[in-house]
């Protein structure tokens, strides 16, 4: 079997790969969730990032490579499924897997055009030079990231953008995480359904603390 040009290899990468990005995205919403314990917490958080150095950059390496073997396996998939079916199959049990399942490729790419954006937003810093943290004086000699995410997320056009794509996070990580395991082999039977079940926990609890940060800070109960 050859894993990048056969359909199950290239699910069996889709499924790693989708595992490790799951990783990512459980360290910087602890990380982001610092936020709700104040400034000195994340600005603390995103100077221990910034003082990785080197290994940042093979972090950010890593990434992409992973996000690029992700998405290209994702599309292509999708676009030879979608010719050898161009009837709507795989008939789920429940209303939001459903429409998970199906939107796959939607949510995915609506994630892609976040996470460009995002880069933009608060790594390059360069959407809204006026709240950059490079611009904003410096707590303690460290860049106040706290500040910038704050007066990033009380402008309500960035709020909703953000609000968004937790959304079709969500809605992802709703279908994604089950469908990994299953991918794997590593659920068959009656256990498919606990990790459906499961599944949905995670989008619903990674949704929900994602989505707070944007919200409660445009409610001002952050700030
Ligand atoms: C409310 C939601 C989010 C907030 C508040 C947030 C916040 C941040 C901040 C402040 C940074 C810059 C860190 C620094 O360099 O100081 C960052 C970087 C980043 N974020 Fe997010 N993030 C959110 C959601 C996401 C999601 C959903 C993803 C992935 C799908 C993501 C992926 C990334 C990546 C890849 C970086 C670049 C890391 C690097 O510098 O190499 N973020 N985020």
């Amino acid at each position: 079997m050859n894993l990048f040009t056969s359909t199950v290899g290239r699910k069996i990468l889709m499924a790693v790969t989708g595992l490790m990005l799951v990783g990512f995205i459980t360290v910087h919403l602890l990380g982001n969730l610092s936020i709700f314990w104040g400034a000195d917490a994340i600005n603390a958080y995103a100077k221990h990032l910034h003082d990785l150095g080197p290994l940042v950059w093979i972090f950010r390496l890593v990434m992409l490579c992973l996000f690029a073997i992700h998405i290209t396996f994702g599309v292509q998939l999708y676009l030879e499924n979608k010719a050898a079916n161009p009837e709507p199959y795989a008939v789920q049990k429940t209303l939001v897997t459903t429409f998970s399942a199906k939107t796959m490729v939607f949510t995915g790419l609506i994630i892609l055009a976040f996470l460009i954006y995002h880069l933009l937003h608060f790594t390059v810093q360069v959407t809204n030079p006026d709240i950059s943290a490079h611009n904003l004086p410096l707590v303690d000699g460290h860049l106040d990231v706290f500040t910038m995410v704050v007066m990033s997320f009380q402008k309500v056009f960035i709020a909703i953008i953000y609000l968004i794509a937790m959304v079709a996070l969500f809605l992802h990580l709703s279908h994604g995480v089950s469908s990994w395991v299953q991918t794997l082999g590593w659920s068959t039977g009656p256990s498919q359904d606990k990790v459906t079940a499961l599944g949905k926990l995670v989008a619903i609890v990674y949704g929900l603390a994602y989505i707070a940060i944007p919200l409660f800070i445009l409610a001002h109960i952050v700030k």
